[in-house]
């Protein structure tokens, strides 16, 4: 039975390729970080998983997890991963999003070279686009401090690969997207704030630059990829997009028409969530993925504003369900995990062992982006 090690695994991504590998047969381990509040809701309905305590900022951790767990591939889905907050924590942004890969790969040169190591680098990469659409031979301009700590991140990762001979391989992912995404992101923010004022929760939604444009996919075609880049023959970069791309404005149009409303009776632009610099325009070219890895998205873009939309209505109303919403395969929870879901397992176990009965609230439950003055984390 493979073994795949997954950081970031209480994350968006981290949920769904787990999901995947599990459903492939794989053992899986995801590496989590302390946290003194609960954060297991996006993996709650996993059986099968384990899960061991480390931090992408601590070499000494990630040895001794590779140590233990003794993984044949590791997904290193863990950052700081929020574009906004990268300007208010700068150097912790580059800390765990640029200097935590190299700290990875150093563990592991130390424990096991022959891993394979998938690195989550981004579009945002990109960021001032040289060239539309982007490919892997584009030229990188990053335009925040996120976009310059993945940068080392994808290229650190290229010289493990050239310097050590690692099977290393840099996914260059635009946005992807799901019910499952975290709340500050653009299109949750729309989601949530569109099923909030249909159900009279809420009047106003506050946004920034509806301008920007992005390449928008849905995250559980994504992890595919991430999986097919880990099984060729040859260690490579790939991109990995839909090849459309939709401003801010037409995911809120679109969101809002999805349930009757018009998004001009509630949508507030909101100078202070404007970013310091933007990235106006991303749109990738998959096609050296869709050539070489066989990989293409399944899910529109009008299908995934839907899907989002009506997630977020379903919670909402009470129907708060483990994971994401309805219709993608995970479990209703009420009282903790899933029979058999995430185990914290050996020497390094969290101590978290369910929780004690009562409901939990969905993470996201506890509000919206709030409107900092000045600049805000848009
Ligand atoms: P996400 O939901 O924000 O998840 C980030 C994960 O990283 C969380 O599990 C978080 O744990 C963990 N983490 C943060 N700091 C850590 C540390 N010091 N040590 C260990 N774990 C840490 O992000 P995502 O959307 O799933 O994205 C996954 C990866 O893909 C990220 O690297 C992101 O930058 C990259 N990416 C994402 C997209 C996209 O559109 N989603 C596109 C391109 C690239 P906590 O729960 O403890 O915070
Ligand atoms: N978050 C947010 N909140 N963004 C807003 C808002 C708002 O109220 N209003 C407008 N936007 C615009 C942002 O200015 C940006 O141009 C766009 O919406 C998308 O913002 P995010 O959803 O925060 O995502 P991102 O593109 O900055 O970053 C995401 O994608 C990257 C890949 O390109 C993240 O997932 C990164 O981790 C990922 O690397």
């Amino acid at each position: 039975m493979p073994r795949a090690l997954i950081t970031g695994i209480t994350g968006q991504d981290g949920s769904y390729l787990a999901e995947f590998l599990l459903g492939k047969g794989y053992q899986v381990t995801g590496l989590r970080r302390r946290s003194s509040t609960r954060n297991l809701h996006r993996i709650e309905h996993l059986s099968g998983l384990s899960l061991v305590e480390g931090d992408l900022t601590d070499l000494s951790s990630l040895v001794r997890v590779l140590e233990q767990t003794q993984p044949d591939e590791v997904y290193n889905l863990a950052a700081q991963s929020f574009v906004g907050s990268s300007w208010q924590q700068p150097l912790a942004t580059s800390d765990i999003t640029g200097l935590g890969v190299l700290r990875l790969l150093e563990a592991i040169r130390t424990v096991n070279p022959r891993i394979r190591f998938y690195q989550a680098s981004s579009s945002e990469m990109f960021g001032k686009a040289q060239t539309v659409p982007q490919h892997e031979g584009t030229p990188f301009y990053p335009r925040s401090p996120y976009g310059v700590a993945k940068l080392f991140g994808h290229w650190i990762t290229v010289n493990y690969r050239e310097s050590y001979g690692i099977f290393a391989c840099s996914g260059i992912l635009f946005n992807h997207e799901s019910p499952r995404r975290g709340l500050e992101f653009v299109t949750r923010k729309i989601s949530d704030g569109v099923a909030r004022i249909k159900l009279g929760l809420a009047r106003q939604l506050r946004l920034g630059n509806l301008e920007a444009r992005r390449d928008w996919g849905f995250a559980g075609d994504y992890v595919e990829a991430m999986w097919l880049m880990l099984q060729q023959p040859e260690p490579k970069d790939y991109v990995i997009a839909t090849g459309e791309t939709h401003t801010v404005r037409e995911f809120v149009e679109l969101a809002f028409a999805h349930v009757g409303l018009d998004w001009r009776d509630h949508v507030v632009v909101d100078p202070a969530l404007f970013r310091p610099a933007e990235v106006d325009l991303l749109v990738g070219d998959a096609s050296r993925a869709r050539r070489e890895l066989g990989w293409r998205p399944r899910v529109d873009f009008p299908t995934l504003v839907a899907m989002m939309v009506d997630a977020d209505l379903e919670r909402l109303r009470g129907g708060h369900r483990a994971g994401d919403g309805p219709g993608y395969g995970d479990v209703p929870t009420e009282g903790g995990p899933a029979p058999g879901g995430p185990t914290d397992g050996g020497p390094d176990a969290t101590g978290d062992t369910g929780d004690d009965g009562r409901r939990m609230p969905h993470r996201d439950d506890a509000g919206r982006e709030g409107g900092a003055p000045g600049r805000g984390p848009g």
